[in-house]
């Protein structure tokens, strides 16, 4: 089993795909089943009864008496409320507490997000959000939910990582202009930023289809990393000339990029992708933009699960390091600090009940 960060809120599904059926879902190999209930509201189990194991997700939604939706299970109808807490077993009164795992749930910007952590950690306040998809002035178009076979670092190395775009996106995202200008980056308060800026050359492909640019651009990528599984991409161009590497975008065409990983397991990542841009278009156009980022996006599903099945065959590859890796190689780092920080935390707490110290690391010499 690989590592993952827990106490964080990932996306697990779109909130259109979630309703009063129930619906599977699996992220940090473990397997949960959602549905809304009549309050609207996201419930979410571990996929397993805690009698004979049977998945829950083949059982039914039943409405109890007081009115609030119950899971029942399907082979001896041990039902579960929203906490998780078994309220019903047919045949005998309830002995014990049995339950069923419950994760804590919230919805924004058209995704479920859940904690698979400590759930007294979970606060709502601290899911994701990108302003501008609720602005009147900007335009957000929902995507798709991209599986794609790898593990979902190795999706993040590509978020992190600008200089693909040239090689891999040249129909779409990229052009040559780009191939030789370096990748500049720094720490965040939730992770990192990786840029570049591509100055007075012709647009990309994209922009070239969807702007109204006669000559060449000023052409910026941030690639903005939230650890540890969530990546947006401000990118955008300007006509040469109107000083938009100095600050001025007030005249340019720009979008978000929105990527929102959930790792399923170590040879799955779901790519959830919307875009959210500073301009309405019809829906024929929205459309037509999101088909292009459907093309750029199944090209890196090519480029990583290549990857991943060569991982797969060699073990220990010693890779080459080049310049672009630095940011990559940072995201690592801080997310295995992050794991490294929950072992700890885990450890504190483990020992709290069982009255033993928790060894420290070691502090270097000064
Ligand atoms: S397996 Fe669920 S009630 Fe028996
Ligand atoms: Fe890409």
């Amino acid at each position: 089993m690989a590592a993952y960060v827990l106490n964080t809120w990932y996306p697990v599904a779109w909130s259109r795909d979630v309703g009063r059926q129930l619906t599977c879902r699996r992220i940090v190999e473990k397997d949960v089943v959602l549905y809304r209930n009549s309050c609207g509201q996201v419930v979410a189990h571990l996929d397993m009864c805690p009698h004979r194991m049977l998945p829950l997700s083949l059982g039914r939604i039943r409405q109890m008496h007081s009115g609030e939706d119950a899971l029942e299970c399907s082979y001896h109808g041990m039902t579960f409320d929203g906490s998780g807490a078994c309220i019903r077993i047919p045949g005998q009164r309830i002995v014990g507490s049995p339950a069923v795992q419950t994760f804590p749930t919230h919805e924004n910007m058209g995704l479920v997000w859940i904690w698979m952590g400590e759930p007294a950690l979970a606060d709502p306040a601290q899911v994701f959000d990108l302003p501008q998809y609720h602005d009147e002035n900007w335009s957000a178009v929902e995507g798709d939910a991209l599986k794609i076979g790898c593990f979902y670092l190795n999706l993040a190395d590509n978020l992190c990582d600008p200089a693909h775009v040239s090689f891999v996106h040249t129909s779409t995202l990229g052009s040559p202009a780009g191939e030789d200008v370096p990748v500049q980056f720094e720490p965040t308060s939730t992770g990192l930023v990786t840029w570049r800026w591509i100055v007075d050359a012709p647009a990309i492909p994209l922009f070239q289809k969807f702007g109204n640019f006669s000559g060449n651009v000023d052409r910026w990528h941030y690639y903005h990393y939230h650890a540890p599984s969530i990546a947006v991409i401000d990118f955008g161009s300007a006509a040469t000339g109107t000083g938009a590497p100095e600050g001025n975008r007030s005249d340019c065409m720009q979008i978000y990029a929105c990527h929102f990983m959930t790792p399923v397991d170590e040879n799955t990542t779901i790519d959830h992708w919307l875009h959210v841009k500073n301009f309405q278009a019809t829906d024929q156009i929205n459309q037509q933009l999101s088909e292009q980022f459907r093309i750029a996006f199944a090209e890196d599903k090519v480029i990583l699960e290549a990857i991943h099945a060569n991982e797969r065959r060699h073990q220990n590859p010693r890779p080459v390091r080049l310049a672009i890796d630095a940011a990559p190689m940072r995201m690592r780092k801080l997310v295995q600090s992050m794991m490294d920080s929950e072992a700890l935390m885990q450890a504190e707490s483990t020992n709290q009940q069982t009255g033993q110290r928790t060894p420290q690391p070691e502090l270097a010499p000064a």
